[in-house]
């Protein structure tokens, strides 16, 4: 039985039967998006591995967040979380350089667990946060972290090569400020010297991954995303309608 299934379908659902499954729920990032779906009234799920942990670190309010726990690197348990779900925004990822949570198994392994489960499930979409600088292992942030962001691109590629209808997103720095205070700048190809000391409102990220569930502009395609300090904020729920495909 899974608990925290629960949730209205609100007015801006990408479907009748919506039900987003949020990987990382529990984290800086994924915070802001379950905030944002519980505020929109959207059905969504909330992934953790320790929701007593979850609610501890976040406050009371997030005590009914829909959650439900569970580990990605274990793949079966991603195929009964992914019961039902119609959506998946994937904001997990690894603090450790080495060992059985880092990256290899989290934001590779982990992240294929969840791909697959969602194959399983014809899931209609899935968003997936990476960063800026997967594609070259000559990142400084990939040395730092002994090849994290090839990791990431890996995971990257387990997703494209699915068949699933998909985005991913590569934000630059992530800091937590309000969303709305400067543009939302866009990028694709992963240019990513110009963005070295770039930085990103994780609120202004969760928008653009929730936007990204249902902007035909960002079906099968990947973007690089950043503020730009110097202008004001933007419409730039717009630039994603004028994107590439992979
Ligand atoms: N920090 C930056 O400047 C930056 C820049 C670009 C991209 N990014 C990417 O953005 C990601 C998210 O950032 P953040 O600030 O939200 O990170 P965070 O606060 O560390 O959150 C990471 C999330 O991953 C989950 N997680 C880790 N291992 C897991 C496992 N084995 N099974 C299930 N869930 C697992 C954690 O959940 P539980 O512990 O509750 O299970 C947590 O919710 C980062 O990992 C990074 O790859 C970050």
């Amino acid at each position: 039985m899974l608990s925290g299934c629960a949730g209205t379908t609100g007015a801006g659902a990408a479907s009748d039967r919506e039900l987003i499954l949020v990987a990382g729920a529990s984290g800086r990032v994924g915070r802001y998006v379950i905030g944002h779906l519980q505020q929109d009234d959207r059905a969504f799920r909330s992934l953790t591995r320790d929701e007593a942990r979850a609610v501890e670190r976040w406050g009371a309010d997030f005590a009914g967040m829909n959650w439900v726990e569970g580990d990605v690197r274990d793949a079966q348990r991603m195929r009964e979380v992914m019961r039902d779900v119609t959506h998946v925004i994937c904001v997990v990822g690894s603090r450790d350089i080495k060992g059985p949570n880092s990256a290899e198994f989290v934001d590779y392994r982990g992240v294929a667990n969840l791909v697959d489960a969602a194959v399983d499930e014809r899931v209609e979409h899935f968003v997936l946060l990476t960063a800026i600088g997967t594609t070259d292992p000559k990142h400084p942030f990939n040395k730092a972290t002994k090849g994290a962001l090839e990791w990431r691109f890996k995971g990257e590629e387990h997703l494209r090569q699915s068949g699933l209808s998909y985005t991913i997103v590569r934000p630059a720095g992530l800091q937590d400020r309000p969303a709305g205070e400067q543009a939302v700048i866009i990028a694709q190809g992963d240019n990513w010297k110009p963005f070295l000391r770039s930085t990103l409102s994780r609120d202004d990220l969760s928008l653009a991954l929730i936007e990204s569930l249902q902007n035909p502009g960002a079906r099968n395609a990947t973007f690089e995303i950043a503020n730009d300090p110097k202008q004001p904020a933007n419409n730039w729920r717009a630039l994603l309608t004028n994107l590439s495909p992979d």
